[in-house]
């Protein structure tokens, strides 16, 4: 995928970096919370259980740099590195990562890059999580810079499941045995389930809630 040329310019140091970085984070974070905010105004609901956000570190930064074959400068860093910049939504229904994920492409200065649907394509480990790769303006005093971040959301269920295959994969440095493998898979497939009944079960206690109210209404007549 082509990135946006603009990308890069005029950046020309670890400490702008961080700082345009940085405040991209702060501006997509703030988004999602006024987001959230709006919905529990409206529909008296969070779709939003948690936000993490970091900027990865100078040295795995380097690290990728170094396994995609790039030179580690500022320049590839900006152009070649998507995930500076991260923010992981963490929602409570899978119906919640579709909501969102439609608000964040809706909102006029947030620009689109690339969408990855692993809720609908899981990885063949049984990773499942919506990203996005998007970019932000980042408005400095004598110019603007388009920034990109990278956004995760995914359901409680699949950060818990996501976090111990990570460690796993770190601790076994990407060769875990078998067994280890085909019972994270297994977990994946119970999480998946676990993710559906949830949605049924809230759904329906929804609809309840919704015939409860209209019941007082019919009466007061
Ligand atoms: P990198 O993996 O960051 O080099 O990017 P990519 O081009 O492979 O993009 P992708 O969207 O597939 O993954 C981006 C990020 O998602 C990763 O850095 C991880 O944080 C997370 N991720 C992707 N696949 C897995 C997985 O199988 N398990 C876990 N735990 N996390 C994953
Ligand atoms: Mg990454």
């Amino acid at each position: 995928m082509e990135l946006n040329a603009n990308n890069g310019e005029g950046i020309d140091s670890w400490k702008e970096v961080t700082l345009i970085y940085s405040a991209a984070l702060r501006q997509v974070e703030t988004k999602m919370q006024i987001l959230n905010d709006e919905f529990q105004h409206v529909h008296q609901y969070n779709p939003i259980e948690h936000i993490k956000a970091r900027i990865k570190t100078p040295e795995s930064i380097v690290k990728k740099l170094k396994r995609s074959g790039y030179e580690s400068t500022i320049d590839n860093m900006v152009k070649y590195v998507n995930d500076i910049a991260g923010i992981r939504i963490i929602c409570s229904f899978t119906s919640d990562i579709f909501r969102i994920a439609t608000m964040i492409g809706e909102q006029r200065d947030i620009k689109v890059i690339t969408v990855k649907d692993y809720i609908t394509f899981p990885k063949t480990s049984g990773y499942k999580s919506y990203h996005m790769i998007v970019t932000v303006p980042v408005y400095l005093s004598d110019r603007t810079v388009e920034t990109k971040v990278e956004i995760q959301i995914r359901t409680v269920a699949m950060d818990f499941w996501a976090s111990l295959e990570h460690k796993i994969h770190y601790k076994f440095e990407g060769d875990a045995p078998e067994h280890i493998r085909s019972e994270l898979v297994e977990c994946a497939k119970l999480v998946s389930d676990l993710d559906a009944r949830m949605l049924s079960l809230n759904n329906e206690i929804s609809e309840l809630s919704q015939v409860r109210d209209e019941i007082p209404a019919a009466d007061s007549k």
